[in-house]
């Protein structure tokens, strides 16, 4: 089987790349994470990523460079030096420059804990349970400019039950978070996907 080489951008605790690790380590995702940066020192996500062995693993201090622009900069070239193909943000709390999205068009990736275009931004779980809505759930889309506004690869829907807090609800979605995020992985290095306008279509063009 094909395997692409993929960065991984993190600042929290990385259980969302715990699980792509698994999934890889399993046979189940055919990627290899060679790359993992992290924009804050103490995030768990560093020791996970040290732990499973990846090649290169980086906290790149934002205090270092002079603006977002010179910050991912500095992230591009290791992304590039180490050749990897797909830039998989997990967790990842820092808005990416035009420069950086620009230069990956259409290769970096998020996953976002709410069914978009509904409850963007840093508390989409907390917003879809303050809104009241039935059904929440996670989607992995594609990066562009707007934060939270790319196109979408993939969706899982969780239902909202009376009794959940925002704990226990973003705790549902993460479950499926650790599905979606290696299976879209997979699709997107065996399928591929083509664009139309803001469609996704699976499969080679
Ligand atoms: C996830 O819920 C993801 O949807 C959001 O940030 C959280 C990251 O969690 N973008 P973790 O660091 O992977 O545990």
């Amino acid at each position: 089987m094909t395997h692409q080489a993929i960065a991984v951008m993190v600042s929290g605790r990385g259980t969302n790349l715990a699980a792509i690790l698994e999934a890889a380590s399993k046979g189940n995702c055919p990627v290899d994470v060679r790359v993992v940066i992290s924009n804050k020192v103490d995030a768990p996500a560093l020791r996970i990523a040290r732990d499973a062995g990846v090649e290169t693993v980086l906290f790149i201090n934002p205090k270092d460079y002079k603006d977002r622009d010179a910050y991912d900069k500095a992230c591009a070239d290791v992304i590039e030096k180490a050749q990897c193909q797909w830039i998989v943000l997990a967790g990842y709390m820092r808005i990416l420059s035009s420069f950086f999205v620009n230069h990956f068009l259409n290769r970096i990736i998020n996953i976002h804990p709410a069914l978009l275009p509904a409850f963007t931004g840093a508390d989409g779980v907390g917003d879809a349970l303050a809104y009241g809505v039935k059904v929440a759930g996670c989607t992995v889309h594609l990066v562009n400019e707007e934060v939270d506004g790319g196109a979408i690869l993939a969706q899982a829907v969780v239902p909202v039950l009376d009794d959940d807090n925002r704990d226990s609800l973003h705790q549902r979605i993460q479950a499926e978070e650790y599905k979606l995020y290696p299976q879209t992985l997979s699709r997107m290095v065996q399928c591929g996907f083509s664009m139309h306008a803001r469609r996704i279509v699976w499969g080679k063009a």
